[in-house]
């Protein structure tokens, strides 16, 4: 297992729709393998593939680090769609590894049903909701190119500006490794 490079605010990979993939090969199982070590490394809930720069339609959980959230099992969650959201939403402060040191207020729905491909390749169905159903839109926006900033209104985005031009020039501190500009 490798701790791989997290992408950043300003990498292209993080702005493009994610490729779905056809078969889930000893390739894929190897990326979802690097991928939950460099999660882990950097102390994240949640990764999606093109945070390590892999144009691919995969994302893992795991909010087990979370009080409250012991028991969670971690989850991988291949070719996703959204196929439920409530009508209720709520929001809360949210944070990404590909923006170190960023915080916003994100208003999402408070619960979802999603369908996914597992990695033995058998489609699923759950329902999700509270930190895991923010979790999961978080990391499917991720893969449909869309980053904490685009959606947030504004007001809040201009305010976030000035931390975004840090981050994409690297002039922030992080603990875990990025990709070079
Ligand atoms: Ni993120």
């Amino acid at each position: 297992m490798a701790i791989l490079p997290i992408t950043v605010y300003g990498d292209p990979v993080l702005k493009k729709i994610a490729s779905p993939i056809k078969q889930v090969d000893d390739g894929i199982i190897g990326l979802i393998q690097n991928m939950f070590a460099t999660m882990r490394n950097a102390n994240g809930i949640g990764l999606a593939a093109n945070q390590v720069d892999i144009d691919k339609q995969i994302f893992i959980v795991d909010i087990s680090p979370v009080e409250g959230y012991e028991k969670f099992k971690p989850v991988v969650m291949i070719n996703p769609e959204i196929i439920l959201q409530s009508d209720e939403t709520v929001v809360m402060e949210e944070g990404c590894l590909s923006l170190p040191n960023l915080r916003a207020d994100v208003e999402r729905p408070e619960a979802i049903k999603v369908r996914y491909l597992d990695t033995d390749e058998n489609i699923q169905e759950i329902e999700a909701d509270d930190l895991f159903a923010r979790v999961i839109l978080h990391e499917y926006d991720h893969l449909i190119g869309k980053l904490i900033p685009d959606r947030v209104n504004e007001q809040i985005r201009k305010k976030l500006q000035e931390e975004l031009e840090l981050i994409r020039n690297r002039e922030v501190k992080v603990d875990y490794p990025i990709t070079p500009k």
